[in-house]
């Protein structure tokens, strides 16, 4: 995936010992099993760790910020990795700027005596959102309502694209956090409160990463944040997940395990808690359950300073790095206080407080990742992948997905779709003419900011190319000067950029004194009023909704505000569902499908213009049902992603499904349906949240069990005892 400098690959070949040539190294110039691309990369590992001093492994496992490392550091310290945190860009902020920064750091990393490459790490959570001019796709959530994984895919290629473009290797995405609790600031991050819906977005992960890391473009994917982040008591970042075992199981732990079968390469840790347990020092939850039982076989990787948080005191020790170390992480994100980081772990490897078969381990999974990804064949940033950055054939993308994340929530009279001729329009509001707004944090910054910030169209200029010169088109950002005489007014409100923490809201789940004011405005000029809020969550509306004709959640839809215009006008008719259930009032917190409480919207809720809600896929083929089963194997064991459709016409309450395993498997755990098995018979069935399908539903499950040699797919599947398709 990245190119070679053929002047810097000779020079590297000969501090190797090799006479300089101008071509890449080939198997026949390596001097080394390690750097021979020709051998399997288990055995270029082995090798290479065979060579390495510990001060090399201690390197590789620590990530530094670029503000605060050189590439005179990466050689002296060994370092293994590099990121930019939200924001933090190089000068300028451009294309070549960051490809610069990178083959700059990559050629410290290369001048030690191993030449073992680094690796760049990057919050490229809705495009390559940190780089001047990338196509900013819509938030999760956004994404969570077009309920199509195959459009989430493409984001994901158009975003490997973009972030190769810029040099990087690896993105801190996608978050699978599944968001119980609107009070919550990273919501938005979230495709959706329920597990199955975010393991269906997970297909992302395929379009980063690619058919391999090292095919065209392909950068490693982060499944985040493990676990349990989207549950905290009363949605506080990276407070506490109080649940049983079962129940993180089954809500949070799906999108992991589909993320594992996906082959992510690495998984981020959470900064939360759970019932009182830093997941930064839970070896049960990362070493038993997502190595051991999930299998996962990439590495993981602290979040931000995380470790620093293992006591409760600012500063870090060497206790704690003992802690997460020998809990079973692998790469750790120690932004600023990284040469503290390195001495200590040093230090707690020679005095055997972290065993060196932990430290081989860490330094396995992490070159695996560096090898897969071609990383010692091409070090360099691929610059070939830059005109991609930004480029029409992304923003056509991406204003695809924000048509498809709008959900109609109400639309009184059919005053939408608008027509584009035929008397004048109002727009107002403060987020009508902001990109900034629009897209939410994480947009060039951290936390993201008001105002024109980035390239785009704003959700104003979508409006008036779509009515050309048919119409008028006023635009009054608070909305006075409205009178009597236009046709509708558009408001488009809502919540103002927020990333983490700082986007967590105790009190008031509400619109804003100056939305509410901009709207009283437009209510009292008598004129229809449509409503497009621009928010990272559901918000607290009930009181306001009689006064309003339509109103549109447009979530955070990123650099491309035509695609709301687009369902506006009608040029594309809504088709997106709620991914969260929409709350009567804030008190109502947290608030999940399922849950007996009566919302405002329910969950998958979402108008078409014919006044109905979306059908469901019409069911193909034959059977009554259809399943598609695939499972990851090794020795003494495998993990199964079953996921099942009703393709018939009536619901399934509960659903059951059942097959037969010829190859003595045993089923030993499940996640998200119950998976008991008697003799060679298993049957699955939901657990309270999915024991009903309807039709045109499905639901996703899995299990692993045991194995004696070979795994042979089940025959056949029935559910309900009606065959199903196997897909
Ligand atoms: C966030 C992560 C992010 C990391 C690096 C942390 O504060 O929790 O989601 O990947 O910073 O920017
Ligand atoms: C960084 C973010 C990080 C946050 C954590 C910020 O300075 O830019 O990437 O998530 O700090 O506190």
């Amino acid at each position: 995936m990245r190119a070679l400098l053929a002047g810097l690959a000779a020079a590297t070949m000969v501090a190797a010992g090799f006479a300089a040539a101008p071509e890449p190294r080939t198997a026949a110039a390596a001097v080394l099993p390690y750097q021979d691309p020709t051998l399997p990369v288990a055995q270029r590992v082995t090798d290479l760790l065979g060579r390495m001093t510990l001060d090399d492994k201690v390197g590789q496992m620590v990530q530094a910020e670029r503000a605060v490392v050189s590439p005179g550091d990466l050689t002296t310290y060994r370092l293994g990795s590099v990121l930019s945190g939200g924001g933090s860009a190089p000068t300028p902020n451009s294309a070549a700027g960051w490809a610069d920064l990178y083959d700059s750091l990559q050629r410290g990393a290369l001048a030690t005596p191993l030449q073992i490459p680094m690796i760049y790490g990057i919050d490229a959570v809705h495009g390559n959102n940190n780089v001047a001019g990338a196509t900013i796709f819509p938030h999760n959530i956004g994404l969570g309502a077009t309920r199509d994984p195959e459009l989430v895919e493409r984001i994901g290629r158009a975003t490997a694209e973009e972030v190769t473009g810029a040099g990087q290797d690896w993105t801190f995405a996608p978050c699978v956090c599944v968001a119980r609790n609107d009070r919550w600031g990273r919501t938005y991050e979230s495709y959706g409160e329920k597990p199955d819906l975010v393991s269906s977005m997970t297909t992302v992960i395929d379009g980063l990463q690619g058919d391999r890391l090292d095919g065209p473009a392909s950068v490693l994917a982060t499944a985040k944040h493990y676990v349990g982040d989207g549950g905290t008591t009363n949605g506080v970042d990276q407070g506490d997940t109080q649940l049983s075992e079962a129940e993180l199981r089954a809500i949070h732990l799906p999108p992991f395990a589909e993320a594992v079968r996906r082959g992510v390469g690495s998984i981020m840790i959470s900064f939360s808690s759970f019932n009182g347990a830093k997941l930064h020092g839970h070896k049960y939850l990362i070493t038993d359950v997502l190595k051991g039982e999930l299998g996962f076989t990439g590495f993981t990787v602290s979040d931000w300073a995380a470790v620093d948080q293992l006591d409760g005191r600012t500063g870090f020790t060497q206790a704690e790095v003992v802690t997460a170390v020998n809990a079973g992480l692998d790469m750790l994100m120690v932004p600023v206080d990284w040469k503290t980081f390195v001495g200590y772990l040093r230090a707690a490897v020679q005095s055997g407080q972290i065993p060196t078969s932990r430290i081989d381990d860490a330094n396995r999974r992490i070159l695996t990742k560096k090898f897969e990804l071609g990383l010692f064949e091409h070090p360099y940033a691929d610059r070939t992948y830059a005109s991609t950055i930004g480029s029409a054939a992304h923003r056509t993308l991406a204003r695809q997905a924000v048509r498809e994340s709008q959900v109609l929530l109400k639309n009184q009279g059919g005053v939408l779709p608008l027509a584009k001729a035929g008397g004048k329009l109002f727009v107002a509001g403060k987020s009508a003419d902001d990109l900034g707004n629009q897209s939410g944090g994480w947009t060039l910054t951290w936390q993201g900011a008001s105002g024109n910030t980035i390239t785009g169209t704003s959700i104003l200029q979508g409006i008036r190319s779509a009515v050309g010169s048919q119409s008028t088109v006023t635009y009054s950002r608070d909305g006075s000067g409205i009178d009597g005489t236009y046709r509708a007014a558009i408001a488009v409100v809502g919540e103002t950029p927020y990333a983490e923490g700082q986007g967590d809201r105790t009190g008031s789940l509400g619109l804003d004194s100056t939305d509410l004011a901009t709207l009283s405005r437009l209510r009292a000029s008598g004129v229809p009023v449509i409503v497009v809020l621009v928010s990272g969550r559901p918000l607290d509306i009930a009181s306001e909704l009689g006064n309003w004709n339509a109103l549109l959640a447009a979530w955070l839809p990123g650099s491309e505000g035509a695609g709301v215009s687009d369902v506006l006008f009608g040029d594309y008719a809504p088709t997106g569902k709620l991914p969260m259930t929409w709350m009567q009032s804030a008190s109502q917190q947290p608030l999940n499908d399922g849950d007996g409480k009566t919302p405002l919207f329910a969950y998958g809720y979402g108008l078409t213009y014919d006044g109905t809600t979306p059908p469901p896929p019409p069911p193909t083929g034959t059977g009554s049902c259809r399943v598609s089963y695939a499972t990851d194997d090794w020795s003494t064991g495998f993990t199964a992603n079953v996921s099942v459709t009703n393709t018939g016409t009536t619901a399934l309450n509960p659903w059951s499904l059942q097959w037969t395993y010829s190859g003595g498997q045993k089923v030993t755990q499940s996640w998200s349906a119950r998976v008991t098995q008697s003799g060679t018979a298993v049957t699955a069935v939901g657990e309270t949240w999915n024991a009903s399908l309807a039709p045109g539903a499905t639901t996703t499950f899995g299990f692993s069990g045991s194995l004696t040699g070979s795994n042979p797919r089940p025959a056949s599947f029935s559910l309900n005892g009606l065959a199903c398709q196997a897909s």
